[in-house]
């Protein structure tokens, strides 16, 4: 045994319960009452504090060429930020370039990621040229334990969008070899007849960015991505899902009886599209942007009705100097926000304001990610046998995030000044502690690849 945490109120996503907990070789070995500690073993004692699943972010851009630039955290920051924001596993998308085929897309991500990583990662990889090779790699790459693939349905200047053929082929195919499809959904046209039509008229802020893909523009692309998943019969997962009208659709599908999976993030859940209105309105730009009260209403209920499975980040910064490249031309606005560490420490707070349970958010941001891609019980709850990715949260302890108290290499945070109520105080990744007090105690390289399961 190598560590006891003794006295804490385990959460998980269907419990809260009263035990201690053991840990050996990174792994839990034993949860019960009066766990003895054998000599050697370090002590925690947890009295008045919750003990959590790590959560696992299901949606990262760390060091991704985008925009005209790359985001602005490396995985050894975002990794970091990471741990201090209890989040245990990261799943980072590997664009695959023209040309290029998955493994080896995945390969050469992870020649960067495993020197750097502070806490596990893997990935989802983004198909940009879906060749009938690439098309028959799919399974591979399922096999290889990267079963889920993102496709962009907009994008096609940055040369990422796929049409709706490649969506069509790549769901049928999934069916077939187990793998996830992802879409990120929006009507790319309507966007740029939209951007063409502000610009023409001088109209450049930041709001314009949000008149530019409204709710009916992300709608439309959601309804369409779930028919043809419905069509092919074949499972799929809506990232960063921001709108009400395509929320309805995913809740009518799931009630038709089709695997359709929605992720929201903080972000659209705290923020509104009012703040596109202020002076620093550039900072907040991410597509789908931030949409009405409306939706932020829907999405919340949709958490708690289940119609939403997780909560993400989308965690792709720019430093402000990036972002102010687009002051006088929202287009020119690298699009992403932060995140990663205020996932969970936000989503508990919620929790511990009273608006949603503590398990539901352990559900949204840890257990369903690790089931609906494949990594569960390994990750994503507290049970003997799994990995000791584990969160002590003082539910007493207030926080003003700051800038000054992240961890990232980013210059700022659209966080910046939200109180929480509760804030995490401990971090283990695989029983290793990796943050403590506000203080990053990890070591770039421990984090390691988590190989995925398909669905077959
Ligand atoms: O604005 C965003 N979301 N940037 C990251 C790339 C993406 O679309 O997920
Ligand atoms: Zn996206
Ligand atoms: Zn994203």
């Amino acid at each position: 045994m190598d560590l006891v945490i003794k006295n804490g109120t385990i959460i998980t996503a269907t419990d809260t319960y009263k035990a201690d907990i053991a840990v050996e070789d990174g792994k839990i070995i034993m949860i019960g009452k009066n766990i003895t500690q054998t000599e050697g073993a370090k002590l925690v004692d947890a009295s008045g504090k919750y003990v959590l699943p790590g959560a696992i972010d299901a949606h990262t851009h760390l060091e991704m060429p985008f925009g005209g630039t790359t985001s602005a955290d490396s995985y050894e920051a975002g990794t970091r930020a990471a741990a201090c924001g209890g989040v245990t596993t990261v799943f980072d998308f590997v664009i695959q370039r023209k040309g290029q085929g998955l493994i080896e897309a995945v390969e050469g991500r992870r020649t960067i990621c495993d020197p750097q990583a502070c806490v596990d990662y893997s990935f989802h990889t983004a198909i940009t040229d879906l060749t009938p090779e690439i098309l028959e790699e799919m399974k591979e790459s399922v096999e290889y334990g990267v079963p889920s693939f993102k496709l962009f349905m907009v994008y096609k200047k940055e040369g990422l969008m796929v049409d709706d053929g490649v969506l069509a082929k790549a769901l049928e195919k999934s069916k077939d070899i187990g793998a996830l499809i992802a879409v990120h959904a929006e009507n790319p046209d309507l966007i740029d007849m939209r951007i063409e039509k502000f610009l023409s008229e001088g109209k450049t802020s930041a709001w314009y960015h949000y008149l530019s893909r409204p709710e009916f523009v992300e709608a439309e692309a959601n309804k369409r991505a779930i028919h043809w998943a419905k069509a092919f019969d074949a499972p799929l997962y809506i990232v960063h899902l921001a709108n009400k009208e395509g929320l309805e659709e995913v809740t009518k599908a799931r009630n038709e009886g089709y695997e359709i999976y929605a992720e929201t993030c903080p972000q659209y859940l705290h923020f509104t599209n009012e703040v596109y209105k202020r002076e620093d309105g550039r900072n907040f730009v991410c597509s789908p942007p931030i949409k009405g009260k409306e939706s932020q209403e829907a999405l919340w209920k949709g958490i708690l009705n289940g119609s939403i499975q997780t909560v993400a980040t989308d965690h792709c910064p720019f430093q402000s100097y990036e972002k102010d490249w687009g002051k006088d031309d929202f287009t020119k606005i690298p699009n992403g926000c932060m995140g990663i560490e205020n996932l969970y420490p936000y989503m508990l707070s919620e929790a511990n304001k009273g608006r949603i349970s503590f398990n539901k958010v352990v559900e949204v941001c840890s257990t369903n990610v690790a089931k609906i891609f494949g990594c569960a019980p390994q990750k994503g709850t507290i049970a003997a046998g799994s990995d000791a990715d584990i969160v002590i949260y003082d539910p007493n302890k207030k926080f003003v995030v700051s800038k000054e108290n992240m961890h990232s290499d980013v210059d700022h945070t659209i966080w910046e000044g939200i109180e929480l109520k509760g804030y995490p105080v401990m971090t283990f990744s695989r029983g290793k502690l990796v943050y403590k007090d506000g203080q990053f105690l990890g070591t770039p390289g421990h984090g390691q690849f988590i190989k995925c399961k398909g669905r077959k």
